[in-house]
């Protein structure tokens, strides 16, 4: 067991980012070529930096909409494909755990198997705790607390938008997905305003799984991570004893259901609301300006009558699936449409090839901004776990659409692009952009 640094909060770690770390230790170690490599293993990131990920899933959904993969990146796992039987799967949370005991809710195996070091979030927790854990966070998210948040939400968008150049070229990622995302991160916890890129990074340092390969980052991302608890641990012992505040950490703090909770478990929430916030809604915002320009007569479709925005949302967020999958491991041996699940499994939900579903989504690579049944998209998940933020997330992607509107912005990438390297989150490093009016 690794001993617990000491950390100086006036002297945090910034560099590199994740993605700089990653980079170069493939450049030490370069992934199996294409060629050896099982085309069935989804779970090689090249698949998704390179945008080759429809084909195998294609043909999966066609041939073997559930099978097992022997040797994978990330060991043998099961892949399942299709709409049906992942909604299947999350029905089943006593036989398919999430709990990080068995093994977590990514297809990477937990690296930090120190209890000093886990933080407890109740996305990787199982029934009973789950249900406890979820009940006193899920009130900062109700349809009120949305409406109470909808004014600054705009507001920050509204200025987050006009402060954008029309006359040149930049990168749609980092001046407009992360800079509304942390930034309304920030607002709504109270984060330091200063240090709001911080949860950018630590975010990127928490949730790429392609880490858990490069065993030589493991003690650099392990002080990374002990620099965020550090941080998110002021912040709590600043004001636990405060007068209660609108922010979120000081509704939780006082709130009835939270007063009695461990504070590691307390912190382990904060963090996974942060996190669980950052990546996915930030590459929806990219998914956004990225994939209507693929689609340009949907895109005017938009354009001309918004009272489509609120389906297109849920289209959008479909199409792009920011989480590309989730995890479980199944707890007892399970017959699963035909195919014998033993005990210990590894199963993998690609929520990313089930949104492409024709028998579901017909035209399901195509965004269609009117598609009747968007809604019914997997990207949040299914069942006990569906996300508890999806509102908000569709909120803030809402607002987008409609202060894009109200500008007549139109966003036309100009080809210079880079994609996330990982099998689990799905989206953008770099979009460069250029506006223009319609
Ligand atoms: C759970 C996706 C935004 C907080 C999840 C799950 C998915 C997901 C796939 C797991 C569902 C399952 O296992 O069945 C997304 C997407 C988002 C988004 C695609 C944006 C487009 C947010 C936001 C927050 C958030 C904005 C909070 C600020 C959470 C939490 C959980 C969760 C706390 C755990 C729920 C549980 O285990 O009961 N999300 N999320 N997410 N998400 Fe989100």
């Amino acid at each position: 067991m690794a001993s617990v640094p000491v950390i100086d909060l006036n002297n945090l770690t910034t560099s590199p980012t994740a993605d700089e770390a990653l980079e170069a230790w493939y450049k030490r170690n370069p992934p199996i070529s294409d060629e050896d490599a099982n085309p069935w293993d989804v779970s090689r990131a090249e698949l998704y930096s390179k945008d080759l990920w429809r084909k195998p899933f294609a043909e999966m959904r066609e041939q073997a909409p559930i099978n097992k993969v022997e040797g994978g990146v990330h060991g043998d796992y099961w892949n399942i494909t299709t709409y049906k039987p992942i909604q299947h799967v999350e029905a089943l949370p006593d036989i398919y755990s999430s709990d990080v005991e068995h093994g977590g809710i990514t297809i990477a195996e937990p690296e930090f198997d120190d209890s000093d070091f886990q933080l407890p979030m109740f996305i990787a927790m199982d029934r009973p705790k789950h249900t406890g854990q979820r009940r006193t966070v899920a009130p900062a998210f109700t349809p009120t607390e949305m409406q109470r948040m909808e004014a600054e939400i705009r507001q920050r968008t509204a200025e987050v938008l006009d402060g954008l150049p029309w006359d040149k070229p930049f990168d749609w990622v980092d001046k407009v997905s992360i800079e509304l995302t942390t930034g309304m991160l920030a607002i709504l916890f109270g984060f330091p305003w200063e240090d709001r890129r911080l949860l950018t990074y630590w975010s990127d340092w928490a949730g790429d799984v392609e880490l858990s390969v490069a065993e030589d980052l493991t003690e650099q991302r392990r002080q990374i991570l002990y620099e965020m608890g550090a941080y998110f641990q002021q912040l709590w012992n600043e004001r636990v004893n405060d007068e209660p505040t609108p922010d979120l950490i000081s509704m939780m703090i006082h709130s009835e259901a939270m007063r009695d909770m461990d504070p590691m478990e307390f912190m382990g929430n904060l963090v996974l609301l942060i996190v669980g916030g950052n990546d996915t809604t930030r590459n929806t915002m990219s998914g956004v300006a990225y994939g209507l320009s693929q689609f340009p007569e949907e895109r005017e479709k938009l354009q001309q009558n918004p009272d489509l925005i609120p389906n297109a949302v849920q289209e959008l967020i479909r199409w792009q699936t920011p989480l590309a999958h989730m995890r479980r491991t199944a707890l007892e041996d399970h017959d699963l449409f035909g195919h014998q699940i033993k005990k210990g499994d590894k199963v993998v939900m690609w929520y990313i090839s089930a949104n492409r579903d024709e028998d579901v989504f017909p035209e399901a690579d195509k965004i269609i901004v009117d598609r009747e049944n968007a809604r019914r998209h997997l990207a949040f998940g299914y069942g006990i776990h569906r996300c508890v933020g999806a509102r908000l997330a569709e909120l803030q992607i809402r607002i987008l659409l409609e202060e894009m509107h109200k500008r007549r912005m139109q966003v036309n990438p100009t080809g210079k692009m880079r994609r996330v390297h990982a099998c689990f989150v799905h989206g953008f490093r770099e979009l460069e952009v250029e506006l223009s009016k319609y």
